[in-house]
């Protein structure tokens, strides 16, 4: 068990990415917060911990109010005593010219993706530093790497969580909290069924990207939360403010587009 005796908050962890990474975390023997906006998904994968045998406190949230955020790290440490592992995975998607965005909607997207970051890393690290140290891992995207068509404030938000990572692995180095940022590409959750659509439609738009993917293959949530796993424990010591690629060949390529096998 690599996480035996810690204690891991995980948002967004009602669905996709975060509810795999929360299960992972859990089998590893952590215990997990199980924190979302959505507090009825959260209870469902607090219950499905549970129900493994292992400790999952699910929490209502949304990241991108203080008030929130600060309630949600007083219940974790009042529940738990300490906080070791952070996992900023919470997100939303905003497909949309900037001719057509509101200035609510931007904010939405920074406040949500970003200052929810920026919040819970506030909040959470005293307690990381009276426990000795800590891991921080931050969800990216292939879109912190490179412009996605269509998704300008999207993009922005995950280009700004790339160099937030970074600025805090130094200045959170000496406390002996690592800070890392997940990348991943193409992956099967509800967001990405949003993004393409749903029925036909949605399956030859993925079809389509899916041509320019190396490995060929759509990402499952699992294989992120694994590559998760790895970056929150002890696996990755000595590794901080690395953008690590989960995107089966994605971004390896200035050109790609074989059919599919
Ligand atoms: N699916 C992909 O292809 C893909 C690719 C790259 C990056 N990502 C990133 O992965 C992360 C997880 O996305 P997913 O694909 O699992 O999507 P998802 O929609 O399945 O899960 C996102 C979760 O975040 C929660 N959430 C949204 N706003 C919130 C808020 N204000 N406070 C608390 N919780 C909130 C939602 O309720 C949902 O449960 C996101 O940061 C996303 O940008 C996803």
């Amino acid at each position: 068990m690599k996480l035996t005796g810690k204690v891991a908050i995980v948002t967004g962890a009602a669905s996709g990415i975060g509810r795999a990474s929360a299960v992972a975390f859990a089998r590893e023997g952590a215990k997990v917060v199980v924190a979302d906006l959505s507090n009825s998904g959260a209870e469902e994968t607090a219950r499905f911990i549970c129900s493994e045998g292992a400790e999952a406190l699910p929490i209502e949230v949304d990241v991108s109010s203080e008030a929130d955020v600060r309630r949600m790290v007083e219940e974790t440490a009042a529940r738990w005593g300490r906080i070791d592992i952070l996992f900023n995975n919470a997100g939303v998607l905003l497909v949309k010219p900037v001719e057509q965005m509101t200035e609510a909607e931007w904010d939405r997207v920074m406040g949500v993706n970003v200052k929810g970051s920026f919040l819970a890393v506030k909040h959470v690290v005293p307690h990381m530093r009276r426990g000795g140290g800590g891991t921080i891992l931050n969800t990216g995207s292939i879109a912190s790497l490179s412009g996605q068509v269509g998704t300008p404030a999207y993009s922005a938000s995950k280009g700004a969580i790339a160099l937030l990572t970074k600025s805090l692995a130094l200045d959170l180095g000496r406390d002996k909290i690592r800070v890392n940022c997940i990348c991943p590409g193409i992956t099967d959750t509800p967001m990405l069924r949003e993004h393409l659509g749903h029925g036909a439609e949605g399956e030859a738009r993925i079809k389509a990207r899916l041509s320019r993917v190396p490995l060929g293959e759509i990402l499952r949530p699992e294989d992120v939360a694994r590559a998760a796993l790895y970056l929150v424990s002890d696996d990755s010591a000595g590794i901080t403010g690395v953008l690590h690629v989960v995107d089966a060949g994605l971004t390896a390529a200035a050109e790609f587009d074989e059919p599919l096998k």
